[in-house]
Parts: structure tokens; sequence; C-alpha cells
């Protein structure tokens, strides 16, 4: 049977939040005993074309792992890319998620459905839970996003214009083209715009802004079900699974909001709270976690400490009029004047692409605390300090650290994965499970020859018809090129 995704793709990512690595930091914090990532079974349903899922397989090589899609198109893109870095620990399955017998498959560590829940009608949806309950091992941890209210109304206003507008089209590149037409239109600006107009333009602009496959499958799919948050828990209840925390920063209580709106959730029960904080924030996106209801009760509500959680930063340090300031890439950022907040970040950012245990971050940033502040003192201070940058997106937790080298040996061996995409595009998945860009031309000629054979003088031989500048320019190029990709998490330990 043909589906919609077999005639127009929709490329998939790496989503770092989805890794098992990530869901085991989360699952830690909240003091369960999660798989290690190095050793689990992860399943990922509506694994599409196997981005997300190949690269977490070829960089966890004793981990095992099963994607299922309906798109036979999809599964066999998968199938290719899995082939072409060898990952055999990796198995993908064209099958509707109604047919499948999951007991036959399972039990899994984690399981993810990523861009799944709000894409498919109410029965698959429903089929979705009772899966996740078969499949979910006892300690399991369950990754659901979904499209929720309030944030979604806005997005349904444009949506259901652009239905509207290409309900006669014959094809997908009609529709698209319709889609794209419209929205050319609405966001052209005027003069004296109020709310509304202002609210539809940048919606406009979004949908403008993205490739073909999001338009059509995200914003013209016949099917689209944002839900509340209660429903999605009281979903989630019947097949006895139970909400454990939202994925990534989100579980470390993210997103500020205003003391007073803050003093007014503590009086709320856990799941109330969650439910009004997207009142407050305007939710548009979830992306939570599940658990077996049993497992939910051993659990703890309040965070413990971040004591076997492995911790990063990957940001961009500047200073200025006595501030120091940290930019992740997601836009986050975390200034500070306290020169104990600045050394503990420092820390991170020289660990980087490694990380820290709070220990070794506290006894390497140690110099700037007062002699008098005793270790509890200390440690008190960090864990304050890693839950707001945590929470704020700059700082990273994980279960384990990933195996990647924080500098490129003598003969540096990229990520085979990476070195795969970038014949395709800049845009290359790290061994952070993160995607980043390597959009220098030399610098992506570099990094095809980085199979872990060549030391720096048969790189720069071999490279010698690439480089542009003076030849004795060439060896430092590469050294700071090889330094750069480092950082970037690209290279193999
Ligand atoms: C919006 S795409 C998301 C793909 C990928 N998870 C991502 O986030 O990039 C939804 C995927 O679910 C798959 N799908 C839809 N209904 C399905 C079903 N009944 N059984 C298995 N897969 C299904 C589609 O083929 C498609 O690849």
């Amino acid at each position: 049977m043909s589906t919609p995704y077999d005639s127009v793709d929709y490329p998939g990512h790496a989503y770092a939040d989805t890794h098992p690595r990530s869901l085991g930091a989360v699952g830690r914090l909240f003091g369960l005993a999660p798989a290690a990532s190095s050793a689990c079974r992860t399943l990922e349903i509506g694994c599409g074309d196997g981005a997300n899922l190949v690269a977490m397989a070829y960089a966890l090589p004793r981990s095992e792992f099963v994607g299922i899609d309906l798109s036979a198109r999809a599964i066999a893109k998968g199938m290719d890319l899995a082939k072409s870095v060898d990952a055999s620990n990796v198995r993908l399955l064209e099958a509707d998620l109604m047919a499948i017998d999951p007991d036959t498959l399972g039990p899994f560590d984690y399981v993810v459905a990523h861009g799944f829940y709000s894409w498919v009608p109410s029965p698959v949806r429903d089929r979705l839970m009772e899966v996740i309950s078969r499949c979910l091992a006892p300690a399991g941890i369950a990754f659901v996003s979904y499209n929720a209210y309030p944030g979604f109304y806005l997005r349904q206003m444009l949506r259901e214009m652009l239905l509207l507008h290409t309900r006669a089209a014959d094809s997908p590149q009609e529709a698209i083209a319709g889609a794209r037409a419209l929205a050319e239109y609405l966001a052209i600006g005027g003069e004296g715009d109020g709310l509304e107009r202002r609210i539809l333009r940048a919606e406009a602009e979004r949908v403008l802004a993205k490739h073909d496959g999001p338009l059509f499958h995200d914003d013209l799919s016949p099917v689209n079900a944002p839900v509340w948050f209660h429903e999605f828990v009281s979903e989630a209840a019947r097949h006895d699974l139970a909400h454990l925390a939202d994925a990534g920063a989100e579980a470390f209580g993210s997103r500020a909001l205003p003391a007073e709106i803050l003093e007014m959730l503590q009086s709320l029960d856990r799941l109330t709270r969650e439910q009004y904080r997207d009142f407050f924030l305007c939710r548009r996106f979830r992306r939570s976690l599940l658990v077996r209801r049993d497992a939910l009760a051993t659990a703890k509500e309040h965070l413990r400490g971040f004591d076997d959680l492995r911790l990063a930063c990957f940001a961009i340090r500047s200073e200025a009029h006595g501030e120091t300031r940290y930019a992740h890439r997601s836009g986050a950022t975390l200034s500070t004047r306290d020169r104990r907040i600045s050394g503990i970040m420092d820390a991170l950012l020289e660990a980087w692409p490694d990380t820290l245990g709070i220990a070794e971050l506290l006894a390497r940033a140690g110099e700037n605390f007062q002699a008098d502040e005793t270790l509890a003192d200390r440690l008190q201070f960090a864990r304050g300090v890693l839950a707001e940058a945590l929470g704020l997106g700059v700082v990273s937790a994980v279960s384990e650290a990933p195996l990647v080298a924080t500098r490129a040996g003598a003969l540096p061996r990229a990520s085979l994965f990476a070195r795969r995409q970038l014949a395709q595009g800049p845009e290359v998945t790290n061994l952070w499970h993160e995607t980043v860009s390597l959009d220098d031309a030399f610098a992506a000629r570099l990094f095809a020859l980085l199979d872990g054979t060549r030391s720096r003088e048969r790189l720069a031989s071999e490279l010698h018809d690439a480089w542009a500048g003076p030849g004795e320019e060439l060896a430092p190029a590469i050294d700071h090129h090889l330094e750069h990709i480092a950082r970037l998490a690209l290279l193999h330990a």
C-alpha cells in the first residue's frame, strides 16, 4: 500500500533528546534505574528514513535497535543508510503499527515515537499507547512527541486556511505550490497591522521557511491532532502508562516564569501544574516521557542531585562589561558576574566534547570558591547553578558520556555516519546525536578523508590541490580544521 510518505519524503534528523543517553539521564534524575545506553534495546515507531535510529545504532554498536514505519520508500532509504555505515545492530521493518505483534518485538528499554502521535488517526494513536504498554521493559522509558494546546491554536488558524486553499489540488506538488502561494500573500505586512495580523504573518513566514516534506506532512496533512496535556495523560493512563517528565531541558523545569506564577503553580499537584504551565507558556508542542504506572510509584517528585549524571556544555563564551555570557546554539543563554558560576561553566566548556561529573567539575572550578566554603556548600551551590543551566538548555545531562575524541590524534577518525551524510549536504549528525554544519568546502574535503588511516602529512599531500592559500599555510589550516571538527564532536575516541 502506498502512503503519502512514499510520494513526498519527510527527511529525518537526529533528535538528541530521544537518544537513550538523554532519556536515561531523565530517568536517573527522578530516581529510576533505566538501562545503560551502551547495552540497551530501543524501538522507534514511525522511524521514517532512519536518520534518528540508524545514527544511534551506529554510535552504540553493542545496543540493539528496531524501527517500524509504514512507508516502503522511507524504510528502503533507512536500510541503505544502515548498510552504508555497517550498522548490523538495527532492524528496520516496513510495517503497520496496527498489524504488528508487539510481543514478538519487545521488551524494549526505550521506545521513541517522534512526530507520530498527532500525525496519525485516533485508532493508531490508541494503538501507539497499547504497543508502548506491551513493549516497554519494567524500567523502560518511552518518548512521545505531539502537538499541544493551547499554542497549537495559533498554527491551526493558518493550517485550516491552507487546507481550504489547496483542497482541489490534484497532486502533492500542486498542494505544496498552492500553500506557498497563499502563504506569500499572508506574509505581506501592512502598516498598522494588529496583533492577529502579526501572528498570522509570523505563521506564514514559518511555513515559507519550511522544506516541502515538512510543509506537506505537517501543515497540509489531513490528520493533525493536537491535544491538551491532560488528555494525553488520560489516554496514557488507560494503558497503565504515566507521565514522568518532558524530555531534555524541560525535565529540569526550563523556561523561567515570573515568580508570582511559579508560586501559584506550587499550590497545584504535579500533573495540574504541568497543564497550567502550558497555559502560561502557550505551549504548542510537547515531548513527553512515559513510564509504567508502577515504575512511577518509585520515582521521586523532586529532582535529585546530579551526582550520577554526566554534564556537558557546548556554547560560545563572551565577556562584556564584567559579565560572562554563554550562548548555546539553540539560542539559550546564561549570563553571570559570579566567578564561581563562570568557573563551573568554563570547566564544562574546557572539557567539551567530553563530559564531567559534578565532583570532577567542582575539583576543576575549585579555585573560584572561597577557601572557607565547605565541600557541602560548594556542592549545593553547583547543584543550583546546574539546575538553572540545564533548565535553560545551556548545559546538557546524559547518563553516560558518548565515546568521542576531545582532540584529533595522529590518525584522526571521523564518524562514518557523518561522512556518509556529508555527501548529501553540510548538515551532519555528530557523536552527541546533534546536527552540526560543516559548510566550509575545504573542511568538508578534509573530513571525507578522516578514516583513521591518514596522518597529517598524508592529509596534506592529498589535500594539496584543494588548498587555495600559500603552501606553507596548508599544514596549520589542517590543524585548525581538525581542531574545529573535534570541537563539533565528530571524531571517534
Ligand atoms: C511525520 S512522520 C515522522 C517521521 C520521523 N519520526 C520524524 O520525526 O522525523 C510520521 C511517520 O509515521 C509513519 N506512519 C504513519 N502511520 C503509520 C502506521 N500506522 N504504522 C507505522 N508507521 C506509520 C509515516 O510513514 C511517517 O514516516
